[in-house]
C-alpha cells in the first residue's frame, strides 16, 4: 500500500493522491467499524506536545490513541525542559528513546522540520503558522461523505491566507479538486505554497486560484469554508485585522452565491460575527460539528497509518 511510505506529516506534501486516498478510505473504514481497530496500537506510546492552545486537537488525538489501545501522553511545551532552554535537538532524541510518535503543535514550521530530522519517530504537524493538515484530512473526509467524491468540487475559502488556506490547497490539489482562495491583498497565501499546489492540481485534473472578491469567487461553489481573522500568535493584530477582513465575512447572502446544496466549513473555533454570521455557522448548510468529530477518525487512520 502506497501509505506505508509515509514517514511524518508535516505537510500534506507527504502524500501523494493514492496515499490521500488510502488515509481517507481507511479513516472512513475506522468510523465506520472503530471496534476494528481497538488493538491497533497496542503497545505504543504517542507524545503529544502543545505549545499552543488547543480543544479539537488535544482532544481527538488523545481519545483517538486510547480507542487505539495506545498510550497518549500530553506535554506542555511550559513544562518541560525546553520552556527552560533545552534545545529541541536534543528533547526530540531523548522521545525518539521513550515514544513511538510524537504529534506537535507550535509556532514556526520549520519547528517540525528540525524534529523530524533530528529524531528518530514520526512527526505529526498537529499546527504551525504555516500548515494544519490534519485538520484538512477531517475537511476532506467530510467532503467526501457529503457529495460522496472530492474530485471535481469547487471549495471557496474566504479570508487569510493562512496555515488553513495552505493546507487546503495543497489538500485540495492532491483531491482533484478547485481551490478558490478569497482574501484582501495584504493577506493572501505564502507564493511558494501556491505555486507547489498549482504543480500538484495539473497533475490530478485540480486547480488552485486566488481572488480578491469573495463574492465572485464563491459562486457556484460546492463547499464555503472560513476561519479566524487572527490566527493564534497574532493577537496584536486582532482589531487591525477585523477592519481589513470586513469584507470577508461569510453571511447568507454570501452562502447564497453558492450552490443550493453547497456546505459550510470552519476549522473552529469560530468568532460569531466576525469571520462568520451565527445564521450560517448554526444553519442548515453547516456540517462543522461533523468535520470537527472527523479529526478523531481521520487522526486515527493516520496513526494507523504512520505507526501500526
Ligand atoms: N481546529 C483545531 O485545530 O482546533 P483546536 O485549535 O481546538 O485544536
Ligand atoms: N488559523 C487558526 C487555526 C486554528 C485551528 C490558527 O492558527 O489559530
Amino acid at each position: 500500500m502506497t501509505t506505508k511510505t509515509i514517514n511524518h506529516l508535516l505537510t500534506l506534501e507527504e502524500l501523494t493522491p493514492s496515499a490521500l486516498d488510502d488515509l481517507l478510505g481507511l479513516a472512513a473504514e475506522v468510523k465506520r467499524q472503530p471496534e476494528a481497530f481497538q488493538s491497533g496500537l497496542a503497545g505504543k506510546k504517542v507524545a503529544l506536545l502543545f505549545e499552543k492552545a488547543s480543544t479539537r486537537t488535544r482532544m481527538s488525538f488523545e481519545v483517538g490513541v486510547v480507542e487505539l489501545g495506545g498510550y497518549p501522553l500530553f506535554l506542555s511545551s511550559s513544562d518541560l525542559q525546553i520552556g527552560r532552554g533545552e534545545p529541541l535537538t536534543d528533547t526530540i532524541q531523548v522521545m525518539s528513546r521513550y515514544v513511538d510518535a510524537l504529534m506537535i503543535r507550535t509556532y514556526a514550521h520549520e519547528t517540525v522540520e528540525t524534529l523530524a530530522a533530528a529524531g528518530s519517530i514520526p512527526i505529526i504537524n498537529g499546527l504551525t503558522d504555516s500548515h494544519h493538515p490534519c485538520q484538512v484530512l477531517a475537511d476532506l473526509l467530510t467532503v467526501e461523505e457529503v457529495f460522496g467524491t472530492r474530485t471535481g468540487k469547487t471549495l471557496t475559502y474566504i479570508g487569510d491566507g493562512n496555515n488553513m488556506a495552505h493546507s487546503l490547497m495543497i489538500g485540495g490539489a492532491l483531491s482533484g479538486m478547485h481551490i478558490r482562495i478569497a482574501s484582501p491583498e495584504a493577506y493572501t497565501v505564502e507564493t511558494d505554497i501556491f505555486e507547489r499546489a498549482n504543480e500538484l492540481a495539473a497533475t490530478t485534473g485540480g486547480s488552485v486560484t486566488l481572488w480578491q472578491d469573495p463574492v465572485v469567487a464563491a459562486s457556484g461553489a460546492d463547499v464555503i469554508y472560513t476561519d479566524v481573522f487572527a490566527s493564534m500568535g497574532q493577537e496584536a493584530e486582532a482589531a487591525e485585522r477585523v477592519t481589513q477582513f470586513a469584507a470577508f465575512q461569510v453571511d447568507a447572502a454570501l452562502m447564497q452565491q453558492a450552490k443550493s446544496e453547497a456546505i459550510f466549513l470552519h476549522c473552529l473555533p469560530a468568532h460569531r460575527g466576525e469571520e462568520v454570521t451565527a445564521d450560517v455557522i448554526d444553519g442548515p448548510q453547516s456540517v462543522v460539528f461533523d468535520q470537527a468529530e472527523n479529526r478523531l477518525h481521520a487522526q486515527k487512520a493516520l496513526m494507523l497509518t504512520l505507526l501500526a
